[in-house]
């Protein structure tokens, strides 16, 4: 009889990159959760695509399933490690609180998207599982991307701070001295790992000298 070959994770994480600048903090963030070992339920908007394309050299194809193959190449992920669902596939994991990880992290997470999480939209995918951490009480990180913020923007992340949800700015700090844009990026992916409890060895916490 053939044995079941389980792969076992450290931790399973649902990855929504939508559409607002600084795309690197989610493919980092990604980067980040392979290397620790999770598995990874990725989504990217429409809009993040656009965004990839124009932020970044990367040539993220079209598909889901293209999307898949060429993200768990180029991080190196092992085979079923990184999966990715379109924007209407209803039958994936994350679309149930039956089958979604315990954790979702949204980064970066547009405006668009803030507002239809807070609203509880659920018109595509992203919007779905978010709604679905929200209802099973789940770890739901939004990392959001906009100078400034209009009151619209502050009441959905206050409404949402107050439902448990993290609100994490892309907002890197400097007391690091960051000599690099990766420096700059690394610090809010940090923090992100942080929240997650998920070990990370990019930045060193606030008392720590260095990194063990
Ligand atoms: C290059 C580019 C940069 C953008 N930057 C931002 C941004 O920083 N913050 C934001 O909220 N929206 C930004 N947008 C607009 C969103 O992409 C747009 O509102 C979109 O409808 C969001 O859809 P999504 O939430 O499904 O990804 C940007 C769009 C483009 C093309």
């Amino acid at each position: 009889m053939e044995l079941n070959v389980v792969k076992v994770y450290q931790e399973r994480v649902t990855l929504a990159i939508t559409g607002a600048s600084g795309v690197q903090y989610g493919l980092r963030l990604l980067e980040c959760l392979v290397a620790a070992r999770c598995q990874v339920l990725v989504m990217i908007s429409k809009a993040a695509q656009v965004v990839i394309a124009t932020e970044t050299d990367e040539a993220l194809p079209g598909s889901a399933k293209e999307q898949e193959a060429w993200l768990t190449q180029r991080f190196s992920a092992a085979p079923g490690q990184v999966r990715v669902f379109g924007r209407e596939q209803w039958m994936a994991p994350v679309a149930s609180g039956s089958g979604a990880p315990s954790k979702m992290v949204v980064c970066p997470c547009s405006t668009g998207s803030l507002s239809a999480i807070a609203t509880g939209a659920s018109n595509n995918l992203i919007e779905r599982a978010a709604d679905v951490a929200l209802k099973e009480r789940r770890q739901l990180i939004l990392v959001p991307r906009e100078a400034p913020y209009s009151e619209i923007h502050l009441e959905h992340m206050l409404k949402l701070t107050r439902m448990g949800c993290v609100v994490i700015p892309a907002s890197p700090g400097f007391y690091n001295r960051p000599r690099t844009i990766d420096d700059m990026i690394d610090f809010v992916v940090a923090r992100i790992l942080n929240q997650l409890q998920i070990e990370q060895q990019l930045m060193p916490r606030w008392g720590e000298d260095s990194l063990s």
